[in-house]
């Protein structure tokens, strides 16, 4: 990984792959990843994680399962939000969104639970920038 800095806009111009999160540094154990995302994830959770989402472009909404039942926050560009360990979450961006997320090294993009896993959905810890 380039110790270099790395402007996010040209991250996300070199490539276009959706819901294929790209790891553009690392913190401690944490990566940051950035991924260009449109229509719908796949209800998952991360039992051990938080996830914490930044919206770059866009609009995102995450759906989540709570013990009070369903909501969906939605986050426009440059909102922040943290989905807690254990809960259910379903990411969406009807009309496209980039978005950063911050999160354990390894953490799997469908988490440790998931809803069967669409052909448009990249189950992975994340792809080193550039690869
Ligand atoms: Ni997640």
């Amino acid at each position: 990984m380039s110790h270099e800095p790395l402007a996010l806009a040209d991250a996300l111009a070199s490539f276009e792959a959706l819901w294929s999160p790209r790891i553009v540094t690392r913190v401690n154990d944490y990566d940051v990843r950035v991924a260009k995302v449109h229509g719908e994830h796949v209800w998952h959770a991360h039992d051990d994680t938080d996830e914490f989402f930044l919206v770059l472009e866009g609009e995102l909404r995450i759906s989540l399962r709570e013990p009070d039942g369903e909501r969906t926050v939605v986050l426009p560009r440059g909102a922040v939000f943290t989905v807690p360990r254990g809960t259910e979450h379903r990411p969406s961006a009807p009309s496209g969104a980039a978005i950063l997320m911050f999160e354990p090294t390894g953490t799997s993009t469908v988490g440790d639970r998931h809803e069967a896993v669409p052909a448009h959905v990249d189950a992975t810890t994340g792809h080193v920038l550039g690869s």
